[in-house]
């Protein structure tokens, strides 16, 4: 990360003395006028959403170590349950048997002498390479990164490390490696969140590749046993978008539709995302030996909403699923930690399942929300007119698109504010400028497109308690947004260009 992007944090005390000031800001408005509710008089879990993934109280930023053992879902995260500003950084863990409902874990990874525990990843390591469990328990090993705060601001340049935690109790308990850091710093400021790919080769064997963070590139490292890593190669310098510092990369496997092997990496930047802030970009292409080796020069997004960042799949997915599964944290550094949420800050977006897809013979990377959300869904509600009373707050909107390709539609409150969602000129755009509470940050109140040169068929829309997440054609094209209205959105009214429509209720 940038200066630009350190400055957005603070370390403990400076958040310790802001915590301070706003609560002396707090007594001092509520000594002097009238009119500023107290915290009792509001409704402090006005926008925790109903199916997405929230920590119960406290800071939350990218998802970790994301893993899935024996029908259970893992999801660690980025977290400083003592405040809802960026601190120094645990991992919070979660589990899940369905992807929609999450049991919230004692914290898993707490900061130590080395540093704070930054983003990373878990695999199985079932072969035991490690020597850390045995064939009977194979291990389950993490890969953070150390983030040392002192070193940070001494102004050394090597203050983040790469260590390692491994758990043989199917991850419920973690103990750190005695021999951290397993990989040191070569001199670079931004060098982090190690996401580790298992790679069989063709007479077999398999290794393990680490995809790593380096300031405006890729790292990748190569190591037989998850302690001893070398350098492989670097990808990235000069190709693709550069207006922020990488982080969160990660490399895969994918299918092509023609059934051929393609190499997708995804990697995210903050700032210089198309919607200003954070994004996440990918590249499709080959990789052999260490070097990833890029189909074209075009640049792609993931998702073209303001609000889906550092994402990254599910390891150890079983094979007969035939399906990569990804979540990203649904927020943007541009003001993440300044949303109205009073108790915790940040949720994860809806699961989703990604895969390739071709456009006149170019692949793109399809995003379409993960199959399970079916099962939340509840009781269908119709138009009647162009218009129809949405049943709560937590609704799923199935709409067919007429021919022409062209559509908008808008969600209101009875307070007059508005989302406006539509497709005109080859551009799909969710428009937040008049929905709701946006003072806390000046870019928040926008209008965000997205092109799209192909038919839009089919729309699915997730609203929640405080965001919309915008799926064309099952995930071709994706805009997520934030949403903070001041009372829940009440109505949904088509003023064009959809030939059926369904609102179904989410029941988590
Ligand atoms: C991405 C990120 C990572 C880092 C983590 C720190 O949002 O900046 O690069 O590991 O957050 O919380």
């Amino acid at each position: 990360m940038k200066h630009k992007h350190y400055s957005n944090w603070m370390n403990f005390n400076q958040a310790k003395h802001f915590i301070l000031i706003l609560l002396s800001i707090g007594t001092l408005l509520s000594c002097t006028t009238k009119s500023v509710p107290s915290f009792q008089e509001n409704n402090l879990e006005q926008f925790r959403p109903a199916y997405h993934f929230t920590p119960a109280k406290g800071w939350m930023n990218d998802p970790n170590g994301l893993i899935f053992i024996d029908g259970e879902y893992h999801l660690f995260f980025q977290h400083y349950p003592d405040s809802t500003v960026w601190g120094p950084m645990h991992w919070g863990h979660a589990v899940s048997k369905d992807l929609l409902t999450w049991e919230e874990l004692p914290i898993a990874l707490f900061p130590d002498s080395l540093g704070y525990i930054f983003s990373g990843s878990a695999v199985l390591d079932e072969k035991n390479s490690s020597g850390l469990g045995s064939t009977t328990t194979p291990p389950l090993v993490a890969l953070f990164t150390y983030h040392d705060p002192k070193g940070e601001k001494e102004g050394t340049k090597d203050f983040q490390t790469q260590g390692l935690a491994f758990s043989l109790d199917k991850g419920q308990t973690w103990q750190k490696y005695e021999g951290n850091p397993v990989l040191k710093n070569p001199g670079i400021r931004d060098f982090r969140d190690p996401k580790i790919t298992q790679i069989t080769q063709a007479n077999g064997k398999s290794t393990w590749v680490m995809t790593l963070a380096a300031k405006d590139r890729v790292h990748f490292y190569e190591s037989a046993n998850l302690k001893e890593w070398a350098f492989l190669g670097e990808f990235g310098q000069g190709v693709g978008a550069h207006g922020g510092v990488w982080e969160c990369p990660e490399l895969l496997s994918m299918n092509s539709p023609d059934g051929s092997q393609k190499w997708v990496l995804l990697v995210s930047m903050n700032p210089g995302g198309p919607q200003k802030g954070s994004a996440a970009q990918y590249f499709i292409g080959d990789f052999k030996k260490g070097t990833f080796t890029p189909d074209d020069t075009m640049i792609r997004w993931l998702d073209y909403g303001p609000d889906n960042y550092a994402g990254v799949t599910w390891a150890n997915i079983p094979e007969g699923q035939n399906r990569t599964l990804w979540i990203g944290w649904m927020s943007n550094w541009d003001y993440a930690q300044v949303v109205p949420t009073l108790t915790w800050r940040s949720s994860m977006t809806v699961p989703r399942e990604i895969s390739l897809f071709d456009v006149d013979g170019t692949l793109l990377l399809k995003s379409a929300p993960a199959k399970e959300l079916e099962k939340l869904r509840g009781k269908a509600y119709d138009l009647s007119g162009n218009e129809s009373l949405l049943p709560s707050a937590a609704v799923e909107i199935l709409a067919e698109v007429t021919r022409d390709d062209n559509f908008s539609m808008m969600l209101s409150n009875e307070l007059g504010e508005e989302v406006i969602i539509n497709k005109e000129m080859g551009l799909v755009t969710v428009d937040r400028r008049k929905a709701g509470k946006a003072s806390f940050h000046p870019d928040f109140a926008a209008a965000h497109s997205a092109p799209m040169s192909w038919t839009a068929n089919k729309l699915r829309i997730f609203l929640d308690a405080s965001s919309i997440e915008v799926f064309v054609n099952e995930g071709e094209l994706v805009l997520t947004s934030l949403l903070f209205p001041s009372s829940p959105w009440k109505k949904l009214s088509v003023q064009q260009g959809l030939k059926s429509l369904e609102i179904r209720e989410v029941h988590p």
